[in-house]
């Protein structure tokens, strides 16, 4: 495991605190559109997916929206946190016999042990703890896994410029109220919408849509060249 990818994973690594962020998820509802529409817009695309990884998959509410769009699909769970695999094996225990778990480090795909040449990669809410370098890391590891044509969709908050970021922080109490006991660090600015397009322009795509936005939180949609 990287230096860095300690650092991100250390909290998630209690299961008090992994207990009480699932239980105090206020954004989760929220997040059930844009991770449906992702689901729906590659199913659009590529009708024919057969595999799908998350990755920092948490609960695996990403994951079973594709297992749901996609019947004929096995799924594949990664996170580096043994208390998000407990919870993880209950929320997909209706998809169990397509799911394989694989926990590893998101900062080190190259030995995570996911399989390669797959359709769809997934991940959300994870990225944004990067620095840029990891960043970019990340999307070349993610885009070699990848099948031609295959999609890497990214659901993250990113860090606008001051004046918006300050409108968001203003009113986004009244759609996802704020709960302390589930903070965590975070390294101020969180990526820009522009490291992630730079990101994943540096890892080869040419065709990149932000599909959805709210907020700080971006549905980033990217479909690997043919
Ligand atoms: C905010 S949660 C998001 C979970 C899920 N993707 C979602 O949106 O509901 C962040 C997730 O990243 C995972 N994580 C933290 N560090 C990681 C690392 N180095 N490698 C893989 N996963 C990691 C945590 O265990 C946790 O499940």
């Amino acid at each position: 495991m990287t230096e860095q990818g300690r650092q991100i994973a250390a909290p998630w690594r209690d299961p008090t605190f992994v207990a009480a962020w699932t239980a105090g998820d206020a954004m989760s509802d929220m997040l059930a559109f844009p991770r449906r529409l992702a689901a729906a817009l590659v199913a659009a695309d590529r009708p024919e997916v057969r595999t799908v990884i998350d990755i920092a998959s948490g609960p695996g509410a990403f994951l079973v929206c594709f297992l749901e769009e996609f019947p004929a699909a096995r799924g594949v769970w990664s996170d580096a946190s043994e208390a998000m695999l407990d919870r993880a094996r209950e929320s997909l225990a209706p998809h169990t016999e397509r799911v394989e778990f694989r926990p590893g480090d998101m900062t080190d795909l190259d030995a995570a042990g996911l399989p390669a040449g797959v359709d769809v990669i997934v991940t959300s809410r994870a990225t944004h703890h990067l620095d840029r370098a990891g960043l970019i890391t990340f999307y070349r590891e993610a885009t070699a896994l990848l099948a031609s044509g295959g999609w890497l969709v990214n659901l993250d908050h990113t860090g606008p410029d001051e004046v918006w970021d300050k409108l968001f922080r203003a009113v986004r109490a009244r759609f996802a109220p704020p709960r302390p006991e589930t903070k965590h660090h975070h390294n101020y600015p969180l990526p820009s919408v522009d490291d992630h397009l730079s990101a994943y322009a540096a890892a080869g795509f040419t065709d990149v849509e932000i599909a959805w936005k709210a907020f700080h939180t971006c549905l980033f949609m990217g479909r690997k060249p043919a």
